[in-house]
């Protein structure tokens, strides 16, 4: 089949960890190019000198997508330095679960600022020089919990149903511009996501089905690849994945 990875230029949030950090490695390994946006520096720093090392190209931008100036210049900087931006990997995110009775207010906040602030901002970023190439594609990050809804999940559910809805909204908007629009939404697996939790109780619970469950992350790997390496053509725009084992 055909590499059609080979020499894009990805820009990916949320890259010092989990899914963010397994993409820019496994798509560098194909070829491409790829931009590591995330607050912790030193993880996205160390990540870009070992795909450097390996012959790959990467560049490590410290950005808090929470902050739109600085996901505008994560952008910028792939444009500036490689001349074009061929996808974008809406991933940054967490995931505080909690019943709305514990009155979370800060953890709705920065779910909702992250999760799709965050995505809002990247798109936001991106579609005026995707609109001019008249090329590009914007995979956002959503979830298992963007399809189903369960106690404890209401806020972050919310934002992972927004980012289909935006996704959704988005593919119709910018076909005269030849852009491609895809969310991943993925079930359980092996990250540091549970580590976002931060009611103690829930977080218990979430380590243990997490530990029972979850799969490796290459399985998110897989699903990149397949939708970045299809043709020009072909716009796949959603793909629902989880663990075997994982009923809801
Ligand atoms: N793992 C799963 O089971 C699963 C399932 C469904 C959906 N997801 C989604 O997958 C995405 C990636 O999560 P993961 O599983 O890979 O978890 P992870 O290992 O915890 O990684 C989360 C990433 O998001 C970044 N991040 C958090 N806040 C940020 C901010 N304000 N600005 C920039 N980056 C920020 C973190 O980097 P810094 O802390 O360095 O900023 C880190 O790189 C999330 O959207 C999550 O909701 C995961």
């Amino acid at each position: 089949m055909e590499n059609n990875i080979k020499e894009k230029v990805v820009v990916i949030t949320g890259a010092s960890s989990g899914f963010g950090k397994i993409s820019a490695e496994h798509l560098s390994t194909l070829g491409a190019t790829v931009v590591l946006g995330a607050r912790s520096t030193d993880k996205i720093e160390k990540i870009s000198e070992e795909i450097n090392s390996k012959g790959g190209k990467s560049l490590a931008v410290t950005t808090d997508v929470t902050k739109v100036e600085q996901v505008k210049n994560l952008v910028d900087s792939a444009i500036n330095k490689f001349g074009k931006i061929d996808v974008l990997l809406n991933n940054a995110g967490l995931m505080p679960l909690s019943p709305l009775e514990y009155l979370k207010v800060e953890d709705w906040n920065r779910c909702i600022d992250v999760n799709i602030k965050g995505v809002l901002y990247g798109i936001a970023a991106v579609l005026p020089y995707m609109k001019e190439q008249k090329f590009g594609q914007i995979i956002s990050v959503s979830s298992v919990a963007g399809h189903t809804i369960r106690p404890g999940g209401a806020i972050y559910s919310a934002s992972k149903y927004a980012v289909r809805v935006i996704s959704e909204a988005l593919r119709q908007e910018v076909k005269p511009y030849n852009i491609r629009t895809a969310v991943i939404s993925p079930g359980a697996v092996e990250t540091n996501l549970p580590n976002s939790v931060t009611a103690t109780d829930i977080s218990k619970n979430i380590h243990e089905y997490y530990s029972k469950h979850a799969i490796s992350v290459d399985s998110f790997a897989r699903c990149l690849e397949f939708i970045i390496n299809q043709p020009e053509d072909m716009d796949v725009n959603e793909i629902l994945f989880r663990p075997t084992i994982q009923q809801l």
